[in-house]
């Protein structure tokens, strides 16, 4: 059941984290699941796995589209997460969740029509295995859609938060292809990926917007508590002495004070959103 993968204990402490903020996360989140559920375009009646669900905001979207004729599954592997999701889809029968590795494990529910996954596809210990083992979740001819982060580079909202973090505490070396935010950013990577597991006709496009960082409304100060607290760099804080803390907090505040606008703190990032079928 639930493994523990280096780095991003999803099972563990990082799903832990995940849920605390899961409001905060979900607000600003929200405009990449309206971007994968309209690219995915799910029809009445469909079945559809959502890989690393999370607190299911978008399998509760996609149960609407698929009616009560249809069928979704949130397949997640931290058991907080799983548990307040159905918690939050209570009442919806045509909506499920479970707890599992969805790199591994193969839930009754299979085969499926469609999959889809916001940001819950990157954490995989092997890829290429993992990537064949969701293949086979799907019917011949089954389609998926994804959301994957792009290049850090393009997502300044993570690397100016690590390059503020990193002015006060040791940062270890990204890892391109470790498990993580973004494992499957470089494309030709993903296309390779994909093909290896079987899937035809990839298509990718690259979704650049603002995001509102601690979602609608939040203040520099709010904004930099939050990303302190929420994302795994922010971690790096927390064995680090009281000053080190404040003086981190301090210039977080400042980037995100150059950053506000009247919705709130929003800073650019850049987004795959995938389609392929088998
Ligand atoms: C960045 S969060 C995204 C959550 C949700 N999709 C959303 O957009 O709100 C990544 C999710 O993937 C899940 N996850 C990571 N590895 C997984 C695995 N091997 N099998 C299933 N879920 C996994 C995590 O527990 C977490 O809920």
């Amino acid at each position: 059941m639930a493994s523990r993968h280096q780095g991003e204990d999803w099972a563990g402490d990082r799903g832990a984290k995940w849920l605390r903020d899961l409001d905060v996360m979900e607000a600003m989140l929200a405009p990449v699941g309206e971007a994968l559920l309209a690219q995915a375009a799910l029809a009445p009646g469909e079945r559809v796995v959502d890989i690393g669900c999370g607190g299911g905001p978008t399998s509760r979207r996609a149960a609407d589209a698929v009616g009560a004729d249809g069928l979704v599954l949130g397949l997640d592997i931290s058991p907080a997460l799983v548990a307040e999701a159905a918690r939050r889809a209570e009442g919806v029968a045509q909506l499920a969740f479970r707890l599992g590795d969805a790199g591994r494990e193969t839930p009754p529910e299979a085969p499926f029509d469609r999959l889809i996954s916001r940001f819950g596809v990157m954490f995989f210990p092997d890829p290429p295995q993992a990537f064949r083992h969701l293949a086979s979740l799907l019917r011949p001819g089954g389609r998926m859609d994804l959301a994957v982060w792009a290049d850090p580079r393009r997502n300044p909202w993570m690397m100016e938060m690590r390059a503020a973090i990193g002015a006060h505490v040791e940062l270890p070396s990204p890892e391109p292809l470790a498990p993580g935010p973004f494992q499957l950013a470089d494309p030709d990577y993903l296309d390779s990926l994909l093909q290896g597991a079987g899937f035809q006709a990839v298509e990718r496009r690259l979704v650049e917007m603002p995001l509102l960082l601690a979602g609608p409304g939040a203040s520099p100060a709010e904004t930099a508590r939050f990303a302190s607290r929420a994302f795994a760099i922010g971690e790096l804080l927390d064995a680090a002495d009281e000053g080190v803390k404040a003086a981190a907090l301090a210039d977080l505040e400042a980037l995100y004070t150059r950053h506000q606008t009247a919705e709130g703190v929003a800073m650019p990032a850049a987004f795959w959103l995938v389609r392929a079928a088998l």
